[in-house]
């Protein structure tokens, strides 16, 4: 039996987990903590005794987010608005041509307002907060429902189980947003699955869904997995007007949003801001593949509507593509016009930046040798402006099989 408990000790767990919270977001969303690791860990196990003592556990208690058992199969979830998907553009040009429809679909004259965001690579997600607390987190699914995954989402340490600092705390809302892993977390884990005999993943973006969709929180806690928001979904009792306010609220409200948000008026503007993001992806440690441009007024979304499953308001602009994965067919010599033989790999076709690759230098057999590069081998190529496109990498694993989830 628990004891009961006096009011000071409520008072004080009530205060750690205030404080351990806030020291949560310092750490994981603003990377800036204002205390030390082992300071943390002291108040979260003072909590941690207190909370066993007297058995008085809040909802947004930091020990919450681990613990929970493994589960049989993820339940089935009905999003109330569907997750749509997004058109893409491949060129400036398509998204000229975008504004272009939205001006003309919306009858202006004058130029539109844009919000510019970098395109994270990972996971769809809608997590659901009632009355400030988390209730729920699912998977896009086909769009329209998907899994719940709320004990998997819960320890991920930048996704707030309350909403806080916000004057305005909504009765319901679906906050969508991306789960992803960064590049070096993605590279450390393969090589650790790689030394335990396991498959690796293919890219940062099948790790996070793989990580996601485990029915052991325990594993997706062990991985070192982000959130960023970008959306509203559903939303009752607040009204957003725009993209940019939501982006500002959800900021204030504690939650990760995209390393880079601008304001654009005006499709000139909008391809600054998309110059811009391609230019600071490199420095980014996570994995982008564009950019995405959004109408910013919510009241002109919603005059621009859906067509079938994609929004008139938004589009993807898709840098073009450096690297793809295929798999090496056969390893020939080639002789070049000086007569000396190179090996060259005959690879299963891949697009990669609007160009069809179905071959690759591995420049010499030292090089086959160094990288391990086999037939029937999973292989990243590289094709960088017009030279020949070669072998970044090998992906290794059991069976030579990548893991797909
Ligand atoms: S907005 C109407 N913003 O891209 C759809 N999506 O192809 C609204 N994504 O399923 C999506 N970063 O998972 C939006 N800054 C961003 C994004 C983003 C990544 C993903 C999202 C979506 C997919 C659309």
């Amino acid at each position: 039996m628990s004891e009961k408990i006096p009011p000071e000790v409520k008072q004080e767990i009530e205060r750690l987990v205030r404080d351990l919270n806030y020291h949560c977001y310092r750490y994981y969303v603003l990377d800036s903590p204002v205390i030390s690791d082992e300071e943390y860990d002291r108040l979260f196990l003072r909590l941690k005794e207190f909370e066993e003592k007297y058995n008085y556990i809040l909802p947004d208690s930091p020990t919450q987010r681990v613990g929970a058992p493994p589960l049989d199969k993820f339940e089935k979830v009905r999003h109330t608005e569907p997750m749509l998907s997004l058109d893409n553009a491949f060129s400036h040009e398509e998204v000229r041509e975008f504004d272009g429809r939205v001006k003309r679909f919306l009858g202006a004259d004058d130029e539109i307002e844009y919000t510019v965001e970098p395109k994270y690579d990972g996971l769809a997600i809608e997590l659901t907060y009632r009355d400030g607390l988390l209730l729920r987190a699912s998977t896009r699914g086909d769009g329209y429902a998907g899994e719940d995954v709320t004990r998997n989402i819960r320890t991920i340490k930048s996704v707030p189980l309350k909403i806080q600092g916000v004057k305005e705390v909504p009765g319901e809302i679906d906050i969508r947003g991306e789960i992803y892993m960064d590049i070096e977390e993605f590279e450390a884990l393969n090589r650790e699955r790689e030394e335990k005999g396991e498959s690796p993943f293919a890219n940062p973006r099948n790790a996070a869904a793989g990580s996601v969709r485990q029915l052991d929180p325990s594993i997706t806690a062990s991985r070192r997995l982000h959130l960023t928001c970008y959306g509203p979904g559903a939303v009752k009792g607040v009204e957003f007007r725009s993209q940019w306010e939501f982006i500002r609220w959800l900021e204030k409200a504690r939650f990760p949003v995209p390393a880079i948000v601008r304001l654009a008026k005006g499709v000139d503007e909008v391809v600054e801001v998309i110059r811009e993001i391609e230019e600071k992806r490199r420095h980014f440690p996570f994995e982008t593949d564009g950019a995405v441009v959004k109408v910013n007024d919510f009241e002109l979304q919603r005059t621009l509507g859906v067509k079938t499953r994609e929004p008139r308001w938004a589009i993807a602009y898709k840098f073009p593509a450096h690297q793809g994965t295929t798999r090496v067919r056969e390893i020939i010599p080639s002789v070049g016009r000086t007569g000396v033989i190179t090996p060259v790999a005959l690879l299963e076709p891949v697009r990669i930046g609007g160009v069809t690759v179905s071959r690759s230098t591995l420049h010499n057999w030292d090089e086959i040798e160094k990288k391990d590069i086999r037939v029937g081998d999973t292989v990243v190529v590289e094709r960088a402006g017009d030279v020949i496109p070669h072998v970044v990498m090998v992906i290794k694993g059991k069976g030579k099989t990548l893991c797909h989830p």
